[in-house]
């Protein structure tokens, strides 16, 4: 056959794959999100096998050795207990809570860790929303957006290097960006969750904070599955308000919307590889299935390649174990 085009030469060799690879995947790619409690115990996650609710001391050592193998940053997620939750959300602000001990001991131990805090009420809420809930029921937005204002201050003051509202309340990128600027506090950046799914993958993550909403759901506030158009006007609205990083969550599932808001934003992009992925690959991989090394990759590139500059994946560290061991995929 005198075939005028063979792409199959370019697949011919590692050496030339390696040439012509499009997509690159490192440890610098990827945030590690880390749940923690209070005390001295850690508390092993049922639902999201290998991940652990860390002591403080030992979320100290965890992220360190994730910052060691290349890990740039950590997101830190609280358990808070059912004493400390209020309707009002007061805890989320304390400067002795959880978030800001650890902001401060994790910076203490590793200054060239990056730390990403979550601003939203539902750890903290009574209600298991991410916002104030009305006594109709409604999800209030304005009153929300002051109280997550003084969150992002609060973990400002303890050495946040960004926060990351995931609330999905309007307006509250400009609100914080003005709130920090006027405390002093102009080089932290924000990270929104520009575009956050009203999504069942977030099944796990729920049960391991004890965050699930105690009545109605969330698509009052988070974006509808079905829809696209929705997500870039949110992306806009985080850019024109001052975001720094916009994030699309879930990933997998949503590499399209990553696609788009690649296409109309110059902003770096984040995607988060959320719960109930990690679960999905985790129990297959268990049922002797599927390959999980190959397919924690696979996933992962598949988000880089859809546009992803950086993956909040719960896999990251052991990603960046194996890519520590060998330099290629
Ligand atoms: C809450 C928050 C959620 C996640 C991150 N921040 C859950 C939710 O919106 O209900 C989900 C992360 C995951 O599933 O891994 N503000």
């Amino acid at each position: 056959m005198n075939l005028p085009v063979r792409p199959r030469r370019n697949r011919q060799s590692a050496a030339i794959r390696d040439l012509v690879r499009e997509t690159d995947l490192s440890a610098a790619h990827l945030i590690y999100p880390v749940f923690m409690q209070d005390g001295t115990e850690n508390t092993p996650i049922c639902a999201m096998p290998g991940c652990q609710r860390w002591c403080l001391a030992d979320l100290v050592t965890e992220a360190g050795e994730a910052h060691a193998l290349g890990v740039p940053a950590v997101v830190l997620f609280p358990r808070i207990p059912d004493a400390l939750k209020t309707s009002g959300a007061e805890a989320c602000y304390d400067d002795e809570g959880l978030v800001p001990r650890a902001i401060r001991a994790l910076k203490l131990a590793h200054p060239t860790l990056a730390v990403i805090t979550d601003i939203a009420l539902d750890p903290y809420n009574s209600d298991g929303h991410d916002g104030l809930v009305s006594e109709a029921g409604c999800i209030l937005n304005d009153e929300t957006v002051a109280v997550l204002c003084q969150q992002a201050l609060c973990h400002a003051r303890a050495g946040a290097d960004i926060v990351a509202p995931s609330d999905m309340m309007d307006g509250r990128v400009a609100e914080i960006r003005a709130a920090l600027d006027t405390a002093g506090f102009s080089s932290v950046s924000i990270m929104s969750y520009a575009a956050k799914y009203a999504s069942a993958y977030y099944g796990p993550f729920r049960g391991a904070l004890d965050s699930a909403p105690k009545a109605g759901d969330k698509k009052t506030y988070q974006i509808d599955p079905a829809n696209w158009r929705e997500a870039l006007r949110e992306a806009a609205l985080d850019e024109a308000e001052g975001a720094d990083i916009l994030m699309v969550k879930p990933a997998g599932p949503y590499l399209d919307i990553i696609s788009k808001i690649r296409s109309a934003s110059s902003l770096p992009i984040a995607a988060y590889q959320v719960s109930g992925e990690y679960l999905m690959i985790k129990a297959a991989a268990a049922s002797g299935w599927l390959d999980e090394d190959k397919i924690v990759l696979e996933s992962l590139l598949g988000i880089r390649r859809a546009g992803a500059d950086m993956i909040l994946t719960y896999f990251a560290k052991q990603v960046a174990a194996k890519f520590a061991l060998s330099s290629s995929i």
